[in-house]
């Protein structure tokens, strides 16, 4: 999960040259920061370096990325003729960038490539917002006020993640994850109402062709719902034990996660000590990868992320 980027010295080097979106845009630096995690931590799988948001610039939205405030969405969608003037974006045309990168990592990569996409809910909100918000307030509001037209601008996003996903399964990815950053703002009713059945659409139209992984972040207090997306793993945040999640779930189900990012600043015995806690609180899962509760902050100490997973490979292979 976000594991390029800026605590990675040789990620910066190369952000000095191009901003954020040339590099998402450029096939050979996007794969070259890809690697980079790969190459320096020894993770077990590559995550495709790109955006959430790349896939709703093609559908008519101005996307800048400012340093300061993050994602800005100049032409947020809040009525009825903003929708109508969003275009169904064909992958191979509009983001042929993506497949283009996929393609020149799997000739370097020796171990599996995750794709990703946002889930529907969670685009929704930056393009309802124009961008990062507290409240979520525009985005309930048009729930609440309008929900015919949020209902439209989830269908038309569930189609738009349908294919951009498939784009990216046909160049050869091996898993996908769907990041729902932002369902945790919904009360879980309101989660089973208008974000579960568009991840539900997502899931059934793919999960035949790789596994699909899906992170509902801070939703923990519902995840018996989270578990009907009918994902093939749940992705946790740090905010619940590993294993009482594990029992919540039930058999069959594997979980990723669940380690808080800040624990990275701690010292490598107290790294260690907590991935042991996770590792062990996974066990009754049927499958568990370990990852962190969510993205790596960019001020990590890259020793102790380094330090991290060679923890977790060695205590994993102590106990094969
Ligand atoms: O590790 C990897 O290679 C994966 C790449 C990846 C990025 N964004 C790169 C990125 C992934 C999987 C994402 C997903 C993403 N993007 C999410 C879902 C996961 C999550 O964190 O909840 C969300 C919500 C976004 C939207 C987004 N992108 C925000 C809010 C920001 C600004 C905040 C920030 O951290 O700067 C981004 C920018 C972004 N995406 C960066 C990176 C490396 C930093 C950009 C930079 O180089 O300045």
């Amino acid at each position: 999960m976000r594991q390029a980027g800026r605590y990675l010295p040789e990620y910066r080097k190369i952000r000095e040259k191009v901003d954020f979106l040339t590099l998402c845009k450029t096939p050979e630096l996007a794969a070259a920061v890809t690697l980079q995690p790969v190459d320096i931590l020894k993770v077990d799988a590559a995550i495709l370096f790109s955006d959430i948001l790349i896939p709703i610039e093609p559908m008519g939205i101005k996307l800048e990325f400012s340093e300061s405030k993050g994602p800005i969405l100049y032409n947020p969608v809040r009525d009825e003729p903003s929708l109508l003037r969003l275009r169904n974006i064909d992958p191979r045309e509009d983001v042929p960038f993506v497949s283009e990168t996929i393609k020149l990592l799997l000739k370097e990569l020796k171990v599996p490539l995750i794709g990703f996409s946002g889930a529907p809910f969670t685009l929704a909100t930056y393009m309802i917002e124009g961008g990062s918000t507290k409240n979520f307030l525009n985005s309930k509001k048009m729930m609440y006020q309008n929900p015919t037209l949020f209902c439209k601008l989830m269908d038309k996003l569930t189609v738009m993640v349908i294919s951009y996903l498939e784009a990216q399964i046909d160049a050869g990815v091996s898993a996908v994850q769907i990041f729902d950053s932002w369902v945790g703002s919904l009360c879980p009713l309101d989660f089973k109402l208008f974000a579960l059945p568009y991840v539900q659409k997502i899931i059934t139209a793919l999960h035949t062709r790789v596994p699909v992984i899906y992170f509902a972040f801070n939703g923990s207090a519902m995840l018996p719902l989270v578990k009907q997306s009918g994902a093939d793993v749940i992705g946790l945040d740090w905010r619940i034990e590993i294993a009482d999640a594990v029992n919540t779930l039930g058999p069959g189900c594997s979980v990723q996660g669940n380690l808080d990012p800040c624990i990275l600043f701690g010292t490598p015995d107290l790294i260690r000590e907590r991935a042991s806690h996770i590792l062990k609180g996974a066990k009754g899962a049927q499958g568990h990868v370990f990852n962190l509760g969510h993205g790596i902050l960019p001020e990590t100490p890259v020793g102790n992320a380094v330090s991290l997973v060679e923890s977790v490979h060695e205590i994993s292979s102590k106990e094969r």
